[in-house]
């Protein structure tokens, strides 16, 4: 079989962004040993104590303001320009660092901390300050602005969209991901019943790693652009 891909997908989380200082959720130390999940990511911790969640939120939208994409974010990026195939970079992450790195191709399926969304009217404005403040929302005025962040126990964005990419895929990558929350966690065996190559590249093993034809594992800033190099000199060739 012709092992040179035509379209690929391409599954991004936390660890894509660490080495750009963002920290990841599940290694020591992580968001989720500093915040308990269910006060801060979802929609009942959100209606309990929403200052408590607004600030978590304003100070991961400051923050992300402050760092820049990494070596893997920028090959992606260049994947992604010279790709002439269906490319798709489905990213868990929030951070817009696959933006900032030049990629075009990206799919925020948990949302981003760069906007807001009215919970009044629905509508979803570019936003870089704080909401704890509760500012109107530019649409309909009402001071209803959240995170247009996915919390446990909704629906993460565009599922159809990535569905559809997976069908069409011949390359599943997985990058920077623990593979601990689904639907997410899933894409890998969707990849592999559809008959695409799968492989991951994570610091170490994760939850999924044997579902995966290929595993490498090290830092993404070392891994992605060798790996991206791969791809496209065998691009070059086929
Ligand atoms: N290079 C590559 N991988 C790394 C690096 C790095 N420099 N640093 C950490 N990792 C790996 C870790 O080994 C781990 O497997 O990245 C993964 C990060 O896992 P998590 O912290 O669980 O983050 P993620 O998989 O993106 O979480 C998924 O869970 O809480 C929800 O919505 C949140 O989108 C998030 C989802």
């Amino acid at each position: 079989m012709d092992e040179t891909p035509k379209n690929i997908v391409i599954l991004t989380g936390a660890g894509i962004s660490a080495e750009s200082g963002i920290d990841t959720f599940r290694d020591a130390g992580g968001l989720w040993e500093q915040h308990r999940v269910e006060d801060v990511a979802t929609p009942e911790g959100f209606a309990a104590n929403p200052d408590l969640v607004q600030r978590f939120y304003d100070a991961r939208r400051a923050a992300v303001q402050t760092v820049e994409p990494n070596g893997a974010h920028e090959a992606l990026a260049r994947l992604d320009r010279a790709w002439k195939g269906e490319l798709l970079i489905v990213t868990q992450n929030v951070d817009d660092l696959h933006e900032r790195a030049g990629a075009k191709r990206v799919l925020h399926m948990h949302g981003e901390l760069l906007s807001a969304l009215c919970a009044r009217c629905e509508t979803r404005h570019r936003w870089s300050a704080p909401l704890f403040d509760r500012p109107p929302c530019h649409g309909c005025g009402e001071q209803a602005l959240r995170p247009d962040v996915v919390w446990f126990g909704e629906m993460p964005y565009a599922m159809d969209r990535i569905y559809a990419a997976l069908r069409a895929a011949d390359l599943f990558a997985s990058i920077g991901t623990s593979g601990a929350v689904y639907p997410a966690a899933g894409f890998v065996r969707d990849a592999r019943e559809l008959g695409a190559r799968t492989i991951e590249l994570n610091l170490e093993r994760s939850e999924g790693s044997h579902w995966f034809d290929e595993a490498r594992h090290g830092p993404a800033g070392q891994l992605v652009p060798h790996w991206v190099d791969e791809l496209l000199a065998g691009a070059d060739q086929a």
